[in-house]
């Protein structure tokens, strides 16, 4: 946990009521207060059912027509729900050997140890910056949460955002205000570039891991974070292949009937999103003393 500010108890309005289910990641999963956000860390057993669900999603999805393949991978989360909790119920029918297999253990083993770092990295780099939300301490306590659960024992809550990237920019394409999504956009590139000039980078930036605060964007997931250059550049390397950036972030649906937004986002984008850009940013490592014999 990223602790940033010590409180002697819970915000109060964190034991007053039932918290609400507000969203969820591979990882974790994020109940509401009206200003506080508290976090479960979902099981292994929960995370590995997932991991193989999507991978079964996504090899279904290439065999279907693309309409119907796409459709089923943006599954609502109720849906997703159902499909791992089946998923979890099949998996105690098989041995346990079957499902940490090689394969599906390294990808849980990969992103246990991605996540771990990330959160050591924005403790250590971001905490108390406005990029990402405040973090508060607290003795822990025991909260209400909506759904099958119950309650939920917690000793840090984070700032809740105003909505995810993701679905201020629904909401903007939604009723036509394309000049405030282009600027949102711009945000969230600059925020990426002040990320990098202090030495990270989000090998999982995509828009529902950044959220709204007044005028600001701010990292919500701090899984992906990497300070490590040599992964960094293969994945920009990667990345400056891809012929059209607002696809690849999921824009596509909100910009179809404004190209001249789109084409004006991905040359933005690929002027900025590349290893030359990073190069300039990127801190100069601190020079090592030089022993003279
Ligand atoms: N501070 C917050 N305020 C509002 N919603 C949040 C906040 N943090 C996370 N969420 C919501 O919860 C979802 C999952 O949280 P995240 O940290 O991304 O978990 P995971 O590591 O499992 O991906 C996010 O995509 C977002 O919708
Ligand atoms: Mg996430």
């Amino acid at each position: 946990m990223i602790e940033s500010r010590l409180l002697p108890h819970a915000p109060e309005e964190l034991t007053r009521g039932k918290l609400k289910r507000l969203g969820e990641g591979i990882g974790k999963v994020v109940y509401a207060s009206e200003n506080w956000v508290v976090k479960r860390e979902r099981s292994p057993s929960e995370v590995v059912a997932l991991i193989v669900l999507w991978r079964v999603l996504r090899k279904v999805e290439r065999l279907l027509p693309a309409r119907l393949g796409r459709r089923l991978v943006q599954r609502p989360s109720s849906q997703i729900r159902v499909l791992r909790v089946l998923m979890q119920a099949a998996m105690r029918l098989f041995p346990r050997a079957l499902w940490f297999s090689t394969h599906i253990q390294q990808v849980w083993k990969q992103y246990h140890f991605s996540s771990a770092r990330g959160e050591r990295l924005a403790r250590e780099v971001l905490s108390g910056t406005p990029l990402i939300p405040e973090e508060v301490a607290f003795p822990p306590v025991e909260v209400r949460v909506g759904g099958w659960l119950g309650t939920l024992t917690v000793s840090s809550a984070t700032e809740r955002v105003e909505t995810t990237l993701q679905q201020r920019l629904a909401e903007l394409a939604r009723d036509g205000r394309y000049g405030e999504l282009e600027l949102w956009l711009e945000r969230l590139l600059e925020l990426r570039k002040s990320g990098w000039s202090r030495g990270l980078f989000s090998l999982d930036a995509h828009l529902k891991n950044f959220g709204v605060v007044r005028d600001r964007v701010v990292l919500l997931d701090p899984g992906g974070l990497t300070d490590k250059l040599s992964d960094i550049e293969r994945r920009l390397a990667m990345e400056e292949e891809v012929p059209h950036p607002h696809v690849r972030l999921g824009l596509e649906k909100y910009l179809s009937n404004r190209p001249e937004i789109a084409a004006r986002f991905d040359a933005r984008w690929k002027a900025q999103v590349n290893r030359s850009v990073l190069r300039q940013l990127w801190p100069v490592p601190a020079a090592v003393p030089v022993r003279l014999r």
